[in-house]
């Protein structure tokens, strides 16, 4: 229990702790609803520095997941620290009434990202990727004078109400909530087409196919199946938007044919919908050959929402879009969006990509990472089914049964978590059946950090076989 008691010369108001205060394991349960907490024995966290955190005992823990793909620059980068003190000390927040310096500096820095793309010139800022991706869908539809919207099964856009809509992973879905039409995840390991060329990535799968090296079949497949909800599902094929993350992030780091998205997001704009680019995952460089995912699939979305990393973990959010859709927008309120201090670390945080080489150092950490995983993949019998992605996005599908990719079960999977944690890693687990590791640590992971995480992933795993 808290006690509050008056200091005697400051009349300050303490807390103090009484004798019988709970445990923080059995206040977590009782007072907290934290149902994705992790780890047999809860990690207790003191702070964090750069790729480490560190534990209320002092042990030193690599970390793998930042934040679940939100610490891209590393934490408590003192860059960032400066820049909101230096925001704090002048104002906190002030709404979206007054013109603020932060502000404009903020979407300048950020615009200056859209260089090949200039007709997205508009910004909205929001607090979470949720509320970017229901301003998104809201534009979309006010801006088409559509409702139907298209996703893709394995999707992840968010869980408040609206973007629940748009999420097609099963542990989420509500009954009481109609969804989108949903096409089929065009991927290339568990889908019905895939092969050896494929990925856009430098590991593909070990299916075989009879496609040319620059021709993946399986790509047109897959827009043909979306080309039949169109055909059948969609009155007169008039849609508002179809959103696609650019890899899919919850879903297992999955990543889809070459020429998917590009095909797939022109027939949408041929029907008079959308593409909104979901870059909440795959901005700022974590995939190291572009700065956003959808430049990746050399495709051209209407509007791309960001958040996560966008401002290493405070609360902020982003959908950048044409003039003539964000004028669609109406008398749309949020009262935090835009927040000064949002805007002040968002702006370090680009700035530090930048001067660091982040993106650059994400494509030459991830490749490393992602061939030393793709020899473990063959070198160990039916265990790990798939390893896949671009810089420091990657996946590695679990599996009983190479042959026929049944999921690996998930007791095994939190043993090897539970493992790696008590060998001082941390890593994600995600994918519609929890099978597949997620590897998506801050983008400053050195080659050594890299090395060790594969010694303590591989000697895990083994102690499974
Ligand atoms: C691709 C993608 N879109 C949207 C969201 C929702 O973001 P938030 O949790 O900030 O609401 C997430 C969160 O994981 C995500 O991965």
């Amino acid at each position: 229990m808290l006690l509050r008691s008056f200091h005697s010369s400051s009349k300050q108001i303490i807390r103090q702790a009484s004798t019988n205060r709970k445990s923080i394991n059995e206040f977590f349960s009782q007072h907290l609803s934290f149902p994705f907490l992790q780890y047999k024995e809860h990690l207790h966290v003191a702070r964090g520095e750069g790729q480490f955190i560190y534990d209320t005992n002092g042990k030193r823990y690599l970390d793998f997941f930042a934040g679940i793909v939100t610490v891209g620059v590393g934490h408590c980068h003192p860059r960032l620290i400066e820049a909101a003190t230096k925001q704090m000390k002048k104002y906190w927040h002030l709404s979206t009434y007054y013109l603020q310096d932060s502000v404009r500096d903020y979407a300048e820095n950020l615009l200056e990202h859209f260089q090949d793309d200039k007709h997205l010139s508009v910004c909205l800022f929001v607090n979470s990727g949720s509320e970017a991706n229901d301003l998104a869908l809201h534009l979309a539809k006010e801006y088409t004078k559509q409702s139907e919207v298209i996703t893709l099964r394995n999707s992840y856009h968010g869980v408040i109400q609206s973007t629940l809509c748009l999420t097609n992973i099963a542990g989420f879905k509500r009954s009481y909530l109609t969804g989108s039409r949903v096409a089929m995840t065009p991927d290339p390991y568990r889908g019905i087409w895939g092969g050896q060329y494929c990925r856009d990535s430098p590991i593909q799968t070990t299916r075989s196919c009879n496609c040319q090296k620059d021709h993946c079949q399986a790509s047109d497949r897959y827009v043909e199946q979306l080309e039949q909800i169109l055909d059948y599902e969609v009155p007169k094929k008039k849609v508002a938007g179809m959103f696609i993350e650019s890899i899919q992030g919850y879903g297992g780091s999955v990543q889809y044919p070459k020429n998917y998205v590009k095909k797939a997001t022109e027939l949408v704009q041929q029907n008079g919908g959308l593409y909104i680019a979901d870059e909440v995952q795959s901005g700022f460089g974590r995939t190291g050959t572009h700065f956003w995912g959808y430049q990746g699939h050399g495709a051209k979305p209407d509007i791309v929402v960001m958040a996560k990393a966008i401002a290493n973990g405070f609360p902020f959010a982003a959908v950048v879009t044409r003039p003539e859709i964000a004028k669609t927008v109406g008398n749309y309120f949020n009262t935090y969006g835009g927040n000064p201090i949002g805007c002040a670390v968002a702006s370090a945080v680009l700035d530090v990509i930048k001067e660091e080489k982040l993106q650059e150092n994400s494509l030459r950490v991830g490749t490393h990472l992602l061939e030393k995983l793709a020899k473990l993949r063959d070198q160990l019998p039916n265990v790990i089914g798939d390893v896949r992605g671009k810089g420091l996005f990657i996946g590695v599908e679990m599996v009983t049964d190479k042959e026929s990719r049944k999921p690996y079960p998930i007791e095994k999977m939190n043993a090897i978590l539970n493992r790696c944690r008590d060998n001082g890693l941390l890593l994600g687990k995600g994918g519609n059946f929890g099978n597949v590791f997620r590897i998506k640590p801050p983008m400053c992971i050195t080659i050594e950090d890299a090395d060790f995480a594969l010694n303590v992933l591989e000697d895990a795993i083994r102690k499974e076989l």
